[in-house]
C-alpha cells in the first residue's frame, strides 16, 4: 500500500500545454517569452498525428475573395449542412497567416520547378477540393511541420518541456469545492519515474489530438486514446458530435503495414479505385468519383468490398511517369516497396481505417471550453469547423488557427488572472499495485474490436445497442479496477477509451438520420424534417448557460467515475 505523499512533487506554469502535435508546439511558440510556458507529451515530444500527416495543409495565400469563398464553399459541402459557417471563414481566412507563420519557422514546403523569381509553391489536390490548394513538402508533410517545431522548441529557454508524461485528470475549483469554477491544473503521471507530479496552472491548454484508437484499425499513432475529450468531460465540458469519426479510405492492405495510410493526395494526383478485376467503381457513387469527401468514398469501398466478398480494393497510380511519382510521393513509394509494392509499376490493395475525430470539447472562436482557463485545440476540439465530415488538410489548418486564437486569449487574460490556492497531492493511500494486468490488455482489446464492428462505416440501432450494453460493463470493470489499483499509463488510455467509446456510441444513437460520417441501415438519409443539428452532451451536474434550447433531448449522463 502506498501512503498519501505530504511533499508531492509539483510544477507551477502560467499556461500547461497538454500535447505537443501542430496544436501544442505551435501555441508554446507562439507564448514563448510572454508567460511561463510548460508543455507536456505522454512519449517523446514529436510522437502524436501531425508527424505522420501526408497530404498537407490547405489555405488560400493571396486575397482573391474568390478562391477564399471557393474553399469555404468546399469545406460546407465536405460537412454535409452542420459546418458552422461563421467558424469555416474564420479559419480559412486566417490560412494565409498560418502558412506565412509555418514559412517563417522553417518548414520546407515544396516549390514548382520555376526559374528564378518569387518561390512558388507546388499545391496539391485531396477529396472534396474543387481546387489545388494544399500546400505539402511532398507526402510527408507533418514530419517537416512538426520536426521544425520541435527543434524551435527545444531551443527555446523559456519552455519547460516534459516529456514521457501523462496528464491524468484536470483539476478545477468545482471538483476541490473552491469558490466558482475555473481551471487550477492538472495531475500527471511521471512514466520515467512511476509517480504522480501536481501541475499548478492558471490556464490549462488541451492538445491532445484525437481518439481513433478507439477502432480496432487505424491510421493514428498509438496514443490516440482521446484523454483530452475523456478528461474535458470528467470536468465538466460540454462534448460534441462525437459519432463523426472519420474513416480514411485508402491504406495499405498487408498485414505488417499497421494501416500505413495512402494519402489522398494519390487520388489527387490521378489515382484510381478499382476492383481487384481492374473496373473502376467511384463513378457510380459519385459524380467526383475518387475526389468525393472522404465520408462517400469510404463508404462505397465498404459496399463494394461487401457485396463482393473482398478483402480490399485496388489504388492505381502506375498510368503516371515513374518519375513523377517519385518526386511527389517518395516515403509512399519507399514504404510500399518495402512491403513488396511498386506504386510506379502496379496497382495497391487498400482498405478504409479510422483515422480522424471530428466531434469533440467545443469552443468557441478563441478557443475556451465551458471551464474559465480550459482551452482546447487542435483534433480534441469541436469548433464547428468539420461539420459531419472534415474536409481532407483542413485538419492541420484548424490546430494553427486555433492555436493563434488561444495565444492572443491568453495573452490577453493571463494578467488578470490569480494564481491557483495551494492543491491537495494525488492520494495513493488506498490503492495496490495490479495483480492482473491481463484485465488491461483484454478490455483494450475487446473494446477496439467491437467499436470496429458496431461502431463503424455503417451503423444500425442493433449494433449501436450491442456495442452500448459492451461499453457499459467494460466501464464498471474499468472503473473499479481504476479504483483499486496504482495507474499506469495503459490503464489511463483504457479508463480514456472507455468514456470516448461511449461518448461515440451515445451520439450515434441520439442521431436518427444518416449525414455525412454517421449512416446508419435504420434511417438511411439525411432528416429533413428540421434544421440540421450538432449532437450536444453535456456532462452531470452541469446545465450550461449557452446550450442550445433542445439540447435537454439530446443529453447523456456518463456513469459515475472515481474522482
Ligand atoms: P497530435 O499531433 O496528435 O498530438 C497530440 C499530442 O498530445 C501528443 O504530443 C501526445 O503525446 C499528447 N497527449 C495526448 N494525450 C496526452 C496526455 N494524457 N498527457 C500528455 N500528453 C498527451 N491532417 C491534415 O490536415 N493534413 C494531412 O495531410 C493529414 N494527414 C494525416 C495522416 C495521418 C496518418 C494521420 C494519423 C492524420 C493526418 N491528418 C492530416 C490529421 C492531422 O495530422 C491531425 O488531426 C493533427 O496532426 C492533430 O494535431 P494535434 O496537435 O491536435 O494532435
Ligand atoms: C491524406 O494525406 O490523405 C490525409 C489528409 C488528411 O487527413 O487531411
Amino acid at each position: 500500500m502506498g501512503t498519501a505523499n505530504p511533499n508531492p512533487p509539483h510544477h507551477e506554469c502560467d499556461v500547461l500545454i497538454i500535447g505537443s502535435g501542430a496544436a501544442g508546439l505551435s501555441l508554446a511558440l507562439r507564448l514563448a517569452g510572454k508567460a511561463r510556458v510548460a508543455v507536456l507529451s505522454k512519449g517523446a515530444l514529436r510522437e502524436g498525428s501531425t508527424l505522420w500527416a501526408q497530404g498537407g495543409i490547405a489555405a488560400v495565400m493571396d486575397d482573391d475573395r474568390e478562391a477564399i469563398d471557393s474553399h469555404v464553399r468546399d469545406t460546407v459541402v465536405a460537412g454535409a449542412g452542420l459546418c458552422h459557417t461563421d467558424v469555416v471563414r474564420f479559419t480559412i481566412e486566417h490560412g494565409r497567416e498560418s502558412i506565412q507563420w509555418l514559412i517563417d519557422q522553417g518548414v520546407p514546403f515544396t516549390r514548382k520547378h520555376s526559374a528564378g523569381g518569387e518561390p512558388e509553391y507546388h499545391l496539391t489536390r485531396e477529396g472534396g477540393h474543387s481546387h489545388r490548394r494544399i500546400f505539402h513538402a511532398a507526402d510527408t508533410t507533418g514530419h517537416a511541420i512538426e520536426t521544425t517545431l520541435e527543434q524551435k522548441v527545444r531551443r527555446h529557454r523559456k519552455v519547460a518541456l516534459f516529456e514521457h508524461h501523462i496528464a491524468v485528470d484536470l483539476i478545477t475549483a468545482a471538483k476541490l469545492g473552491k469558490g466558482e469554477q475555473r481551471i487550477l491544473g492538472a495531475y500527471v503521471l511521471d512514466r520515467k519515474r512511476e509517480r504522480v507530479v501536481l501541475f499548478r496552472a492558471p490556464v490549462v491548454v488541451l492538445a491532445t489530438g484525437g481518439a481513433s484508437k478507439v477502432y480496432l484499425y487505424t491510421t493514428n499513432p498509438d496514443l490516440s486514446t482521446g484523454d483530452g475529450v475523456a478528461m474535458a468531460w470528467r470536468a465538466g465540458c460540454r462534448v460534441a458530435n462525437m459519432e463523426f469519426n472519420q474513416f480514411h479510405p485508402t491504406c495499405l492492405y498487408h498485414p505488417k503495414a499497421k494501416s500505413f495510410l495512402i494519402s489522398e493526395a494519390v487520388r489527387g494526383e490521378g489515382g484510381r479505385l478499382l476492383l481487384p478485376d481492374g473496373t473502376p467503381f467511384m463513378e457510380q457513387f459519385d459524380r467526383r468519383a475518387e475526389l468525393a469527401p472522404r465520408d462517400i468514398v469510404a463508404r462505397a469501398i465498404d459496399h463494394v468490398m461487401k457485396r463482393h466478398g473482398l478483402e480490399y480494393v485496388l489504388l492505381d497510380i502506375s498510368h503516371r511517369p515513374a518519375e513523377f511519382i517519385e518526386e511527389h510521393f517518395p516515403n509512399i513509394h519507399q514504404r510500399c516497396l518495402e512491403f513488396g509494392f511498386d506504386i510506379t509499376r502496379e496497382p495497391i490493395p487498400v482498405v478504409p481505417a479510422a483515422h480522424y475525430t471530428c466531434g469533440g470539447v467545443m469552443t468557441d472562436l478563441r478557443a475556451r471550453t465551458d471551464i474559465p482557463g480550459l482551452y482546447a485545440i487542435g483534433e480534441v476540439a469541436f469548433t464547428g469547423l468539420h461539420g459531419a465530415n472534415r474536409m481532407a488538410s483542413n485538419s492541420l489548418l484548424e490546430c494553427l488557427v486555433f492555436a493563434a486564437a488561444a495565444a492572443n486569449d491568453i495573452e490577453r487574460e493571463l494578467p488578470r488572472l490569480a494564481p491557483p490556492p495551494e492543491l491537495p497531492a494525488w492520494d495513493e493511500s488506498r490503492v495496490t499495485d495490479s495483480d492482473e494486468e491481463v484485465v488491461v490488455t483484454h478490455n483494450w482489446d475487446e473494446l477496439r474490436r467491437f467499436m470496429w464492428d458496431y461502431v463503424g462505416i455503417v451503423r444500425s440501432d442493433k449494433r449501436l445497442q450491442r456495442a452500448m450494453h459492451r461499453v457499459e460493463l467494460l466501464r464498471r470493470e474499468i472503473n473499479e479496477y481504476y479504483g483499486h489499483f496504482r495507474i499506469t499509463s495503459d490503464l489511463l488510455e483504457l479508463r480514456n477509451l472507455v468514456v470516448v467509446a461511449e461518448l461515440i456510441v451515445r451520439c450515434a444513437m441520439l442521431r436518427t438520420e444518416s449525414r455525412g460520417l454517421h449512416y446508419t441501415l435504420d434511417y438511411p438519409e439525411p432528416d429533413e424534417s428540421r434544421p440540421p443539428h450538432d449532437t450536444i452532451l453535456i456532462p452531470p451536474g452541469r446545465r450550461s448557460a449557452n446550450a442550445p434550447a433542445g439540447d435537454e433531448r439530446r443529453t447523456i449522463r456518463p456513469s459515475r467515475e472515481r474522482e
